[in-house]
């Protein structure tokens, strides 16, 4: 196809008495006085182009019957357009028709609910929300690797088929070869020593037990990545498969952990105002009034820092009861969470020393002998977006601590290696990429900030 453009570009280069051709899909087709006007939009933005079609053309007739949901090509000229709303227009010299639309097209009308969507996740991506999330979590990508190289950050890739559960909350999908119809058992047991690794593996839950690994020489890494959690929640929130960053530190502790946790997100906000300001226009009309200047606040206002004891505290002081109690020692249910940043802080919160006995068992243990160097960060209406920690990096606490939890030192001392030698403070955190998008765009479901969402129940397109 001749000098083929996308539609962002052609919008924004304007270049007026240009030949083009441009493809796409027809979202609308208005007849007038022998002439006839089609919406045509690529997915490259969220604007359509409009495309002049004069009677004396061979295709007029078709043109006029087609479906929104059409697929064509147009070849034509780049002119000035006098109508409002749009500088340029193609006046069409051909249009080539590759796939028409029968009346049962399913994505006929200009709204429809995000739950309806959801049931058609495989049509979604032609609907302007969606055409605007997947843009923006395609730039946010981009980003994340660029602000890790520009610090100069190794991106590492750490396994999906793991043996090892690194957060102990018993989540993780299996892996096997074996027939699960009737696997082969020893002693009332399945016996995994023939199956294809000779021991149990599922998906990994976190790649950061290897991500240490790997700054333990490398000194700065992070990986992204898909991360998999059999958590029977139905929530906005959660999702089945997700993706995660996970950037890991050496020579750390958990303020320059939470340092850069602070710099990352204002980093990606900043980012996003400024690359994808079409699509955040789109989500400020659209989805959520006001998001672009609660971005732009985020990107531009200091992250409070608040220790679990003094949170506990002010939720102990909430003029409010919850559903889930409070009291030191607990975890943070969401509606906590949400408290505490949405109406204590009014904006992102760090809560940080969280007690030992609801963190994992890698986290640092504190001096006061309760709580370990644990970070979480929440946000207002996502709740949690990052939970990170500085490592227990002491060989004995470390081993004494998987002891008194029950976890296996030896199917663990790969690990362990990295503390006997050569060991050294260090600090990472996750941040779950989906909820970021739910943060940045104003989206308040989990199955729309990604294509196909792994939930209890779906795994269908
Ligand atoms: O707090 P989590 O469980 O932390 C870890 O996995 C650490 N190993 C990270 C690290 O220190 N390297 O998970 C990190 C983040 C959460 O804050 C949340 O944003 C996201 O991952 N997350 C989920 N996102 C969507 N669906 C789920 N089921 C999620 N579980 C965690
Ligand atoms: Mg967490």
């Amino acid at each position: 196809m001749s000098n083929k453009q996308h539609i962002v570009s052609i919008l924004k280069l304007a270049n007026v008495g240009v030949d083009l051709t441009v493809t796409g899909w027809v979202r609308s087709v208005r007849v007038g006085k022998g002439i006839a006007f089609i919406a045509l939009n690529d997915g490259s933005c969220v604007s359509s182009l409009q495309v002049i079609i004069e009677s004396d053309l061979p295709e007029y007739d078709e043109v006029c019957r087609l479906g929104t949901g059409s697929a064509v090509a147009i070849t034509g000229v780049l002119s000035e357009s006098p109508a409002a709303g749009q500088s340029v227009e193609l006046r069409a010299e051909k249009v080539t028709i590759y796939g028409g639309v029968d009346g049962s097209y399913p994505l006929q009308k200009k709204h429809h609910s995000f739950e309806f969507l959801r049931g058609i996740a495989h049509l979604r991506p032609r609907a302007n929300t969606f055409g605007a999330v997947f843009r923006t979590r395609s730039a946010l990508s981009f980003a994340i690797h660029r602000f890790f190289r520009e610090r100069g950050f190794v991106y590492v890739h750490t396994p999906i088929i793991t043996a090892n559960d690194c957060e102990g909350a018993g989540e993780q999908f299996k892996v096997t070869t074996l027939d699960v119809a009737a696997p082969p058992m020893t002693k009332g047991k399945i016996d995994f020593s023939n199956d294809f690794f000779g021991q149990p593996t599922g998906l990994t839950v976190s790649g950061q037990l290897e991500g240490e690994l790997l700054a333990m020489g490398l000194s700065s890494v992070y990986t992204f990545g898909p991360t998999f959690r059999a958590e029977n929640s139905n929530t906005p929130r959660h999702a089945a498969e997700f993706w995660m960053v996970e950037p890991e530190i050496a020579f750390a502790d958990l303020a320059d952990d939470a340092d850069l946790a602070e710099d990352f997100i204002k980093y990606l906000c900043g980012f996003a105002l400024e690359e994808c300001a079409e699509d955040m226009a789109f989500f400020d009309k659209q989805i959520e009034p006001g998001v672009i200047e609660r971005v732009r606040n985020l990107a531009e206002s200091e992250f409070v820092r608040m220790d679990y004891t003094e949170a506990i505290a002010r939720l102990e002081k909430a003029p409010m009861s919850f559903q889930y109690p409070v009291a030191w020692g607990l975890d943070l249910q969401t509606e906590h969470e949400r408290y505490l940043t949405e109406k204590i802080v009014g904006g992102p919160l760090f809560v940080l020393n969280y007690p030992k006995d609801i963190k994992a068992f890698y986290m640092r243990q504190n001096e006061d002998g309760r709580t370990v160097a644990a970070m979480d960060l929440l946000v207002p209406k996502v709740g949690e977006i990052i939970g990170g920690s500085q490592r227990e990096e002491r060989l004995d606490l470390l081993q004494m601590r998987m002891d008194e939890m029950g976890i296996s030192t030896q199917a663990l001392s790969w690990y362990l290696d990295s503390r006997r030698w050569g060991t050294c403070p260090h600090a990472g955190f996750g941040l779950g990429f989906e909820r970021l998008i739910m943060h940045i765009t104003g989206m308040e479901n989990i199955r729309d900030v990604i294509p196909f969402p792994r939930t209890p129940g779906h795994a269908e397109f």
